[in-house]
């Protein structure tokens, strides 16, 4: 069943983060559903503009949907990820999504605040919520690549001004993750002073963790020794993730890691079958793949067994 964001938030607030995961074809979405079943938990399907090209929105669309009628039992909400003002007018008047993420963090504060406030505006009317993002991560998101020396943290003080005046539901802030598959080169991690200062400026206010992939060390060790060329680097550490949601960080988002498992399947299936063609035999290790680190994740998250809480909360 497709809900609305928020209501997912009201239940996980202090308690646990909800996965937020990007989907891109069949096998990322038939994966996707199979680990939240089996881990019995509420997600967030993440769509792109990069999706929305690649796969045709209308073909997402169509995916999930059916999807929705093949897993009765599962709850979802669709948020459009990283998106400019034109997509999220599109999606808001589409009547599909939960919610969007209006992504004006490289603007000047003031220009990021009116641009956020017309989205909310629009989307309030169509009762969907908004998530924007303050500050600014590390590594390449869409077409805007930040150099990670520039990064800077989300400001406490700002985040108050910012969400009083630009009316958006969650806030993406810039807590020292950053996108992509290089994150940290040494024992950076989520800086927490952060977090709980811009807490206690926001109480009860939804926060939203981007680049928050793991980048398994085991995982690139695997892609490499099939052939693979990615360097040394490092995650999130996904235990930090409870913690971070215990201090409001409602929404995790997640996509590089799934990008990972699909490689590294890829890579060893070809490997060990050189004279294989037929991609449906590594798409069904894949999707399994998939479904496990999902359920493993959700686990980390709290999220797991929390459906029963959420189908209450959406009852009443
Ligand atoms: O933060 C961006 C997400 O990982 C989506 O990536 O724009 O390549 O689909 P994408
Ligand atoms: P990762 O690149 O760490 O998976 O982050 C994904 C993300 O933030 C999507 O918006
Ligand atoms: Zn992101």
């Amino acid at each position: 069943m497709i809900v609305p964001t928020s209501k997912l938030f009201e239940v996980a607030y202090g308690k646990f983060a909800i996965g937020a995961y990007n989907i891109n074809n069949a096998e990322q979405t038939m994966g996707l559903f199979r680990g939240c079943i089996d881990s019995k938990a509420p997600f967030i399907i993440q769509i792109s503009r990069g999706a929305r090209s690649y796969t045709e929105k209308r073909l997402l669309e169509a995916m999930i949907r059916a999807a929705e009628a093949i897993f009765p039992e599962t709850i979802f909400a669709v948020h459009l990820d990283h998106g400019d003002e034109a997509t999220c007018h599109e999606c808001i008047e589409s009547g599909f999504y939960s919610s969007v993420m209006i992504d004006a963090s490289h603007e000047p504060f003031a220009a990021n605040v009116a641009l956020t406030r017309r989205v909310a505006d629009h989307a309030h009317q169509h009762g969907i919520s908004v998530e924007a993002e303050l500050g600014m991560l590390g590594g390449v998101e869409e077409d805007i690549a930040v150099d990670e020396r520039h990064a800077c943290l989300t400001d406490p003080d700002q985040a108050k001004e910012f969400v009083a005046r630009s009316h958006c539901d969650s806030l993406a802030c810039a807590i020292g993750t950053s996108h992509g598959a290089y994150k940290f080169s040494g024992g950076q991690g989520i800086h927490f002073d952060r977090v709980k200062a811009i807490r206690e400026r926001l109480p009860g206010f939804p926060l939203v963790m981007h680049g928050s992939s793991s980048v398994p060390k085991e995982e690139v060790d695997r892609i490499n020794a099939a052939g693979g060329q990615l360097k040394g680097t490092a995650g999130v550490d996904p235990h930090q993730y409870l913690p971070a949601a215990k201090l409001g960080v409602c929404k995790v988002n997640i996509d590089t890691d799934g990008r990972l498992v699909w490689t590294r399947v890829h890579r060893e299936y070809f490997r060990d079958k050189p004279s294989e063609f037929d991609f449906r035999s590594p798409g069904k290790i894949f999707m399994a793949e998939y479904a496990k680190f999902i359920a493993g994740r959700n686990a980390l998250l709290g999220s797991a067994n929390q459906l029963d809480a959420v189908r209450t909360r959406i009852a009443r």
